[in-house]
């Protein structure tokens, strides 16, 4: 796993497939999103959801000094590597924990020979879109599931070279 800190120094980032401490990471899950509007339905995931994504894909945690300090959920889909519930903890956003997860999404995703990330984000969240953009993700279609908000989908080719700092 990559480890190169960066701009995050005493960051680690590792896939977590341990059933323990679950809950640490769903409260951070929902602190970071329980800022967000309208609320995302992240808010009333359980541990049992982290559990199916374990099975279902990778859990990948940032940590300092053990504490869960970021997550990322990935998992593949449609010939490449989907990511969802991308959370860095609100007192540790804007230092470079979102790009090491990434840089960890990345590294699973080569790892299996996929050749893009994809994602989705909501139209109501144009900071998200931003932030996607600054990491080199652009927009590939637009969608919306019944009863849910609409959103656009992102997809970051792994030929492409991000910044690192
Ligand atoms: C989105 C989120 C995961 C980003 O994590 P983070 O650790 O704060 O991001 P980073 O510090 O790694 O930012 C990486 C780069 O993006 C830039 N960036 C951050 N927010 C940005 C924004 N709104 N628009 C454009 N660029 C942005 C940073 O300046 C940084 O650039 P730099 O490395 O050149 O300085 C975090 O803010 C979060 O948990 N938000 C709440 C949950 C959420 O919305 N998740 C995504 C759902 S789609």
């Amino acid at each position: 796993m990559p480890a190169d800190a960066g701009k995050a120094p005493g960051v680690t980032v590792v896939r977590w497939a341990s059933g323990e401490r679950l809950g640490d990471i769903l409260t951070l899950i929902h602190d970071a999103f329980g800022g967000l509007e309208p609320p995302s339905s992240v808010l009333t995931e359980t541990v049992e959801d982290i559990k199916r994504r374990q099975r279902d894909g990778v859990v990948l945690v940032a940590q300092v000094d053990g504490a869960f300090a970021g997550s990322l959920f990935c998992e593949v889909k449609h010939g490449g590597f989907y990511l969802t519930r991308m959370a860095v903890a609100p007192a540790r956003q804007k230092r470079g924990i979102g790009r090491l997860l990434m840089a960890a999404a990345e590294a699973e995703a080569r790892s299996r020979g996929l050749s893009r990330l994809t994602l989705r984000v909501r139209t109501s969240l144009p900071d998200n879109l931003a932030y996607f953009s600054t990491l080199g993700f652009t927009v590939t279609g637009r969608g919306q599931d019944p009863g849910r908000a609409p959103y656009v989908t992102m997809e970051r080719a792994l030929g492409d070279t991000v910044r690192s700092s």
